[in-house]
């Protein structure tokens, strides 16, 4: 339904006379007024038939038409048009020209100008009629009706809006009464309104009529005023003078029409009375409290939970219900538009950071919970719902960064051994320091250290004096299983003594043990010594032992590195930005560390199964393999593979001067191969196929020995790493007691592996 313009005049109209709505019966309406011609051929001397007058102008038709009326009735009487003679045949009433420019005269339009003067554009329209039937340019004085003749859409200072805005109005408002005239605001629209183009709004092709049985003129159509006197067009429709408007309706500003504070209906007046009048037209604050979905309600489409929506409690769940109200949200031109909404300051008020437990104080879906409640009600007034360190909490905190869920510390009821992150237990007892923690680690590496050198020194004697290692022996398999024991022994036995402390009953074993496995030993040590020995008295057992050893303990450390990278992957500590967090220095240092760790794993893996690879082709064919570098003299397609083309050289030659070294030293008899300065590789016809086949295998072996020494050593810096930013990370959360005693047990352990490992 659409309010027309016809509706409201007549509306208006109706106040004062029936003569409009008279009109209305008997209008038969024709839409192609255009068509009328107007006065000149029907001129009969002077006198023309009213139905050729312009139509009533819009202004007039909506007040009491009276005098207009009269006025016209005045010059309007039966005449004759028809003749035979003397005698009439016809007669008909007529209207004389020069007595309507005479009647309608200044003091009988001054009665209807204010009215018309409220709108610009009824104005210019009353003006034109009054020059086309009077000749007049002006309407009450000389000089009024400056500027009306060329209108521009200027002359609408304040600029129109639709009718349809009224539909934006409660009806509070648009039943009320001008503060300042006492007029109703639907006539003050309609006194302010204009179309598109002129309409008619009765029967255009007879606009007048001389009723006889009222004796006067009626008029049975009248033209609405058109927005194209500004000789400029707009969309076809209806619209107001919002100037016109608001210079005659006002609102008392101590009794809005609407004045129940904080309803909808009082929102939407103020809305609609500033976007239509601007803000001058209400109290100075007018914007407090009102119910508009720019903060204080969120419409309820734009509603949204946190993740940990599932572990929050009902009431919470229940309070969008329970604080829905309807709100008005702004549309582009500033009127309320009526939507469904939550009432963000009764939700806040029912809200804290500790209404809600479970998932929403953990890591991501705290992080997340946090900033909903922080963006929800950070800025309502009086909301301290957050607790005082809600920044930490909005980030990553050190606990979050820890890769499992135990601590060991101290707990006060040993019944929560798996502590809730973030709960953070008040440790009374002092933890060691880090350093001391760290030193402790120190202290078990120098000794083993220490003891793996004297050791070999003595072992590498017994070596010279005993057989040579047989490849096939199992020695060191048992050793080196018993060296591992011994280690997991160390730990287990270091977790009965932490468990033994009051307050740590509750620490889960095997998960200390496996942690404790991935530290730092030097137990690899004797491996090194191998490459410093001439080939013949190189202590293969006592290695392979170590070797074997370190292999079983690093599968073991696996298990908490493997898990660390994974959960920095899940939580995108990798990649995403720590800077944020707590204690995020070491935090990133453990997490490369354990990387590094995997790395590493994962290219000795591949450089053992290459070696393993080579060794089989040598003893199936026992053909000499030349190496790589040499053969592959191909083209090298880009630079990435001629650096490594170029680095694998290098390391090729160092390999083949140790091998040469070992070679010479052990079998002088034997022929060796040659490598002169440019790196030429030259077989010597007189060498033997079974001297080359040694040499090679031997070549392979330091390949493979060099490999696993670098392995050990970037494992060995790898879980220093991860040590070293796990003790800073953690701080309280991982505290050993008695760290003395701990020490010392592996001390001991470690020095009867690198003794057993020697012998
Ligand atoms: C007509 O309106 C203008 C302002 O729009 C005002 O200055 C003038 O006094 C008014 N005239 C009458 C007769 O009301
Ligand atoms: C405005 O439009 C009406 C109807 O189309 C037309 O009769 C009238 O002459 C136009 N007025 C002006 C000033 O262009
Ligand atoms: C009030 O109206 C003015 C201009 O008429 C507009 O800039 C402002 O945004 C409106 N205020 C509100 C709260 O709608
Ligand atoms: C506007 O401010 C006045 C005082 O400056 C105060 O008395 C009045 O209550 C306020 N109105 C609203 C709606 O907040
Ligand atoms: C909000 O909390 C107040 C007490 O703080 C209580 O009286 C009120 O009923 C609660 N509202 C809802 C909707 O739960």
């Amino acid at each position: 339904m659409r309010i027309s313009i016809t509706s409201l005049v007549l509306l208006t109209a109706g106040l004062y006379r029936v003569a409009a709505i008279e009109a209305l019966h008997s209008a038969t309406v024709n839409s192609n007024g255009e068509d009328r011609t107007l006065t000149p051929q029907n001129s009969y001397g002077g006198w023309v038939n009213p139905e050729d007058l312009t139509p009533m102008p819009q202004c007039i038709a909506q007040q009491d038409q009276s005098t207009w009326l009269s006025t016209m009735t005045k010059c309007t009487g039966k005449r004759c048009t028809r003749h035979f003679g003397f005698i009439c045949t016809h007669q008909q009433w007529l209207t004389e020209l020069n007595c309507l420019s005479t009647g309608f005269s200044s003091d009988v339009i001054e009665g209807y100008l204010p009215y018309c003067n409220r709108s610009v554009l009824a104005k210019a329209q009353l003006y034109l009629w009054i020059r086309k039937i009077t000749g007049r340019t002006w309407l009450v004085d000389l000089g009024d009706a400056n500027g009306l003749q060329n209108l521009s859409p200027a002359a609408l200072a304040e600029g129109y809006a639709a009718v349809d805005v009224i539909y934006s109005a409660p009806s509070c408002l648009t039943r009320s009464v001008s503060a300042l005239s006492m007029e109703p605001f639907q006539h003050i629209i309609a006194s302010c309104s204009f179309t598109s183009t002129t309409q008619h709004t009765g029967n255009a092709a007879r606009p007048w009529e001389y009723r006889e049985s009222l004796r006067s003129m009626i008029a049975l159509d009248f033209e609405t005023v058109g927005y194209n006197l500004t000789g400029h067009t707009i969309r076809y429709g209806d619209y107001f003078d919002k100037e016109c408007f608001c210079s005659t309706f006002t609102i008392d500003l101590k009794e809005e029409p609407c004045s129940e504070l904080g309803h909808l209906d009082w929102t939407k007046e103020r809305l609609w009375m500033n976007a239509t009048c601007g803000p001058t037209s209400l109290p100075d604050n007018w914007t407090d409290r009102l119910k508009t979905t720019e903060f204080a309600y969120i419409p309820t489409e734009d509603w949204h939970w946190p993740m940990c929506v599932a572990d929050m409690p009902k009431q919470v769940n229940e309070l969008t219900r329970q604080c829905a109200t309807d709100a008005c949200e702004l549309d582009p031109s500033g009127y309320c538009n009526v939507r469904h909404a939550v009432d963000r300051a009764c939700f806040c008020r029912n809200i804290s950071y500790d209404s809600c437990g479970g998932s929403c104080h953990i890591f991501e879906t705290r992080i997340d919970y946090i900033k909903w409640l922080h963006d929800l009600c950070g800025n309502v007034q009086d909301w301290h719902g957050l607790p005082d360190n809600w920044r930490q909490l909005a980030a990553p905190t050190p606990l979050d960064m820890i890769p499992w869920r135990w601590a060991l510390k101290p707990f006060k009821d040993s019944n929560i051994a798996y502590i809730t992150r973030l709960e953070s237990v008040g440790t009374t007892e002092t933890c060691a320091s880090n350093e001391w923690k760290l030193g402790s680690f120190v202290l078990v590496n120098i000794a083993t250290f220490l003891a793996a050198f004297l050791s070999q020194r003595i072992g590498m004697h017994r070596i010279a004096r005993d057989s040579l290692w047989h490849p096939h022996s199992w020695g060191w398999f048992f050793k080196g299983t018993f060296i591992a024991a011994l280690q997991l022994l160390a730990n287990w036995f270091n977790t009965f003594l932490v468990q033994e402390t009051p307050g740590y009953e509750d620490v889960p074993v095997l998960q200390l043990i496996l942690l404790w496995c991935s530290m730092p030993r030097l137990a690899w040590l004797p491996i090194l010594w191998v490459c410093v020995q001439p080939f013949e008295a190189m202590n293969f057992s006592a290695s392979a032992s170590s070797l074997f050893a370190e292999m079983i303990l690093q599968f073991l450390s696996s298990y908490y590195m493997v898990m660390t990278v994974n959960y920095g992957r899940e939580h995108n500590f990798y990649f995403g930005v720590m800077e944020i967090a707590e204690r995020w220095r070491p935090a990133k240092i453990m997490y490369a560390g354990a990387l590094l760790w995997l790395i590493i794993i994962c290219m000795a893996l591949v450089q053992l199964l290459r070696a393993a690879r080579k060794v089989n082709r040598l003893t199936v064919s026992g053909s000499l393999d030349l190496p790589k570098w040499q053969r592959g003299k191909q083209t090298t397609s880009n630079i990435a593979e001629e650096l490594m083309a170029q680095l694998n050289e290098r390391c090729t030659r160092l390999m083949e001067k140790l091998a040469y070294n070992w070679t010479d030293k052990s079998s002088s008899e034997e022929t060796p191969l040659i490598i002169n300065e440019g790196g030429d590789y030259t077989v010597y016809g007189t060498c033997s196929v079974e001297g080359r086949y040694k040499w090679v295998s031997r070549k392979a072996a330091v390949e493979l020995y060099a490999a696993t020494v670098i392995s050990m050593l970037l494992l060995w810096i790898a879980q220093w790493l991860f040590w070293g930013g796990f003790i800073g990370l953690s701080s309280e959360e991982f505290c050993p007691p008695n760290l003395g005693a701990l020490t010392a047990v592996w001390t001991a352990f470690s020095l009867a592996g690198a003794i057993v490992g020697a012998t």
